[in-house]
């Protein structure tokens, strides 16, 4: 009885992972890889802006913010996560075959100091430019450097500016020119991931139903999901206390409370969501060289759920103005 129980089961996995394999094998790898190139001088901020405390040094040092913010500190992130969805939404605007990495971090850097904040990736533990800048195969903290984008690419851009005292962080995928069904499968798949995610958010859930609802969508997609970079804590810190995995972690039972902020910003897979790092060890990218897709949304918990704060101040977001739907895309 309980042998054939189990043969049973085994059985089940392997026609599982059959069909798993199939279909990530029907995938092409994205060509050409993406490869390193020359990555320009960090931008200077003018001294009037407020600078985080590792703008001089690169070190955040330890994590000790409360998780809960201050109605002061909410007031200030609703301004910091507009201005981010603003960027965003701007740069945005520039994403089209031809321009280079570098010249969309122009562009942020530039838009985010005339708008008096600092852009927060800007010497974050070291990191060399004002914006993360991900293609294709790359899965996310890709480096703004001199490669022309191409007509067919995807690229995320994660935009994070600090002004107040406060980080709003967030990040949408765009397509470039004209983008393959999987790609574009993909992409419009995991913006509808995040929103499952972010759907769960209230008073009283946990924080693995948010990797819960991801990763359930993600599957159902035939998509993996990655591991090694979570959602995050943030508010006077870039990155504070609060771990958010994008899968189902029994381990993150921690309850969720009224003035939590917090990103969800999961990374979503063509194939294998295994991952490694590029020399310069920040831009990370899939194992098996297909392509991935990240979006990302700052949030805070209310007594009536949650409240998204990367979203500008006529209501819009960068991922509803550039995100393909899903309904458009036969998958
Ligand atoms: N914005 C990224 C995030 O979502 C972090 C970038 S860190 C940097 O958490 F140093 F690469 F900018
Ligand atoms: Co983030
Ligand atoms: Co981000």
């Amino acid at each position: 009885m309980i042998e054939t129980d189990v043969g049973v089961c085994m059985a089940k996995r392997k026609r599982k992972r059959h069909l798993f394999a199939d279909h990530v094998a029907a995938i092409p790898v994205s060509e050409p890889p993406v490869r390193p190139g020359i990555v320009g001088l960090s931008r200077t901020v003018p001294s009037t802006i407020l600078r985080p405390p590792y703008a001089d040094s690169g070190d955040p040092g330890p994590a000790v913010s409360s998780l809960v913010r201050t109605p002061a500190e909410l007031d200030a992130m609703r301004r910091a996560g507009a201005m981010a969805a603003e960027v965003l939404i701007h740069v945005g605007q520039f994403v089209e075959p031809g321009i280079t990495t570098d010249r969309l971090d122009q562009i942020v850097h530039d838009e985010t100091i005339r708008r008096g904040a600092y852009p927060s990736p800007l010497n974050y533990r070291g990191f060399p430019k004002s914006v993360c800048t991900s293609v294709n195969e790359i899965i996310c903290h890709g480096i703004p450097d001199s490669r022309p984008l191409a007509d067919g690419d995807i690229i995320n851009i994660d935009v994070t500016v600090y002004v107040d005292g406060v980080h709003g962080d967030n990040s949408c995928t765009f397509l470039v020119g004209d983008v393959d069904e999987h790609s574009r499968r993909l992409v419009a798949e995991t913006y509808v991931a995040m929103m499952e995610g972010i759907r769960t958010v209230r008073p009283g859930s946990k924080v693995n139903d948010i990797g819960r609802a991801i990763e359930r969508h993600a599957r159902a997609h035939h998509l993996g999901v990655v591991k090694e970079f979570i959602g995050h804590g943030v508010g006077t810190e870039f990155h504070s206390d609060l771990q958010i995995p994008h899968y189902f972690d029994p381990r993150a039972r921690i309850v969720l409370e009224e003035g939590m902020t917090f990103t969800v910003e999961p990374m979503l897979t063509l194939g294998s969501p295994s991952l490694f790092l590029w020399n310069d060890e920040w831009t990370a990218a899939t194992q098996d060289g297909r392509r991935t897709a990240q979006f990302e949304h700052t949030l805070v918990v209310t007594p009536q759920g949650h409240e998204l704060l990367t979203v500008a101040s006529d209501g819009t977001t960068a991922a509803e103005l550039y995100a393909p739907k899903p309904e458009a895309v036969s998958s």
